[in-house]
């Protein structure tokens, strides 16, 4: 990213003073920041340390009439490469999702014809509200990337998804924005991890997935420069920096999502989805009746996301499936790939004696038209960058 251009908005927040720590690591690498402060800002950070950090002048008022005369707001909106809200409070977040326009970084953010990338950082509460949900929902429809927040203890003295991410992570993601490996400019949709599928408001069917697999795959694509969307049930493993997220939670929400994001150059189905759900999941929590009745499931099949993308008229030039067996391996697989359509299954043996599901090794085979080949066993990481570089050799 050396040589990129980075309008950085400071937001109010109390994480505001880790926005000095991003603009120093940027300049580390190369980056020239250009610093945009709202007014509460000043109340956390002072512009004189933001301007020496950056060693830039730092803008904060719309109506002041020198920086209009040098340069007009909307000249500075499009001077970046790259917008960055860090850290995105729940007030900015939605003057944005609304296009308010009142001070100078709002506006900046409504004229801005470059991509736009923020880091929230808010109590967990807001983060929960409905409204802030909403907000964030219409942003990510609007093409905005989205860093964290993430679970932790906050300054307020709550715990919960609403710290803003590490610098480390922030600073991550933007130079996954500006990777120009082989798949940069194609735009690559992973889903991953488990579904819950609800019983009753408080219990669900769910199964081992970790999301590892599904995650690695997602950083290994972005490393190569992927425009990724990733479409995950609730797992483990969070979701990394530099990605679209979108979370679901069941397998028919997660097939919405998929549809929604077509079409793409290319798909990878690494969820673990649930075949079944229950039918008539009850509202209200089921009761033990006094009489020792036991409840009796009734099951529904769920939508297949792999064959139905497979399948569709959006279909990506490249889809990818994975074959999770306890036998028969490659036999199985290759009756997969050839059932739902897919080019390429990734087949791996998850019996429990094998460690894969949940661990953080995996052995595979990938299967496509021409037969099988057999991976070392190997790190997911490692299974990830290999299948990651085979995409882009299949792009090509
Ligand atoms: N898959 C999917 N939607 C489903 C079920 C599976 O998209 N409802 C995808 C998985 O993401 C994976 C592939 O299909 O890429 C194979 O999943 P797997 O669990 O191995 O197979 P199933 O289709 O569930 O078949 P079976 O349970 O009979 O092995």
């Amino acid at each position: 990213m050396d040589g990129k251009k980075v309008l950085l908005i400071i937001a109010g927040g109390i994480a505001a003073f880790k926005a000095l720590d991003v603009i120093r690591r940027l300049r580390e690498r190369g980056v020239s920041v250009t610093p945009v402060l709202t007014k509460s800002a000043k109340e956390f950070v002072t512009p004189l340390s933001v301007s020496a950090l950056s060693a830039a002048k730092v803008y904060s008022d719309l109506f002041d009439l020198t920086d209009e005369a040098e340069m007009g707001h909307i000249e500075l909106s499009r001077s970046a490469d790259l917008v960055c809200v860090v850290p995105a409070t729940a007030d900015l977040m939605a003057k944005m999702a609304h296009g308010l326009a009142d001070d100078l970084a709002s506006t900046l953010l409504l004229a801005t014809d470059t991509p736009v990338m923020i880091a929230p950082a808010m109590n967990v509460r807001m983060w929960d509200h409905p409204a802030t949900q909403r907000n964030l929902a219409t942003l990510v429809g609007d093409g905005v990337t989205v860093v964290g927040p993430v679970e932790g203890p906050m300054a307020c003295g709550e715990f919960g998804p609403g710290r803003m991410s590490d610098v480390a992570d922030i600073v991550e993601a933007i130079a996954a924005h500006f990777a120009d490996g082989p798949l940069a400019g194609k735009s690559v949709l992973v889903t991953s991890g488990p579904t819950h599928e609800p019983i009753d408001p408080v219990r669900y069917i769910a199964n081992r997935s970790s999301g590892a697999q599904g995650t690695a795959l997602a950083v290994a694509l972005r490393d190569l420069g992927a425009d990724v969307h990733f479409v995950t049930g609730p797992a483990d493993v969070p979701p990394p920096p530099g990605v679209k997220v979108y979370p679901v939670q069941t397998a028919q929400e997660m097939l919405d999502q998929v549809q929604d994001l077509l079409p793409v150059d290319a798909a990878v189905c690494a969820a673990a989805v649930a075949d079944w759900r229950v039918v008539g999941a009850s509202d209200e929590k089921i009761k033990k009746d006094g009489d020792g009745t036991l409840p009796t499931l009734n099951f529904a099949e769920n939508p297949d996301i792999l064959a139905t993308i497979s399948q569709g008229k959006k279909r990506p030039s490249l889809v990818v499936g994975f074959a999770a067996e306890t036998e028969k391996v490659i036999e199985h697989a290759t009756a997969k790939r050839a059932r739902k359509g897919c080019d390429w299954i990734v087949a791996n043996d998850v019996s429990p004696e094998t460690g894969i599901m949940g661990g953080d090794r995996n052995t595979v085979t990938v299967i496509d038209a021409k037969g099988a080949e057999a991976w070392d066993d190997m790190p997911k990481a490692d299974v990830a960058r290999r299948l990651a570089a085979r995409i882009a050799d299949a792009l090509g």
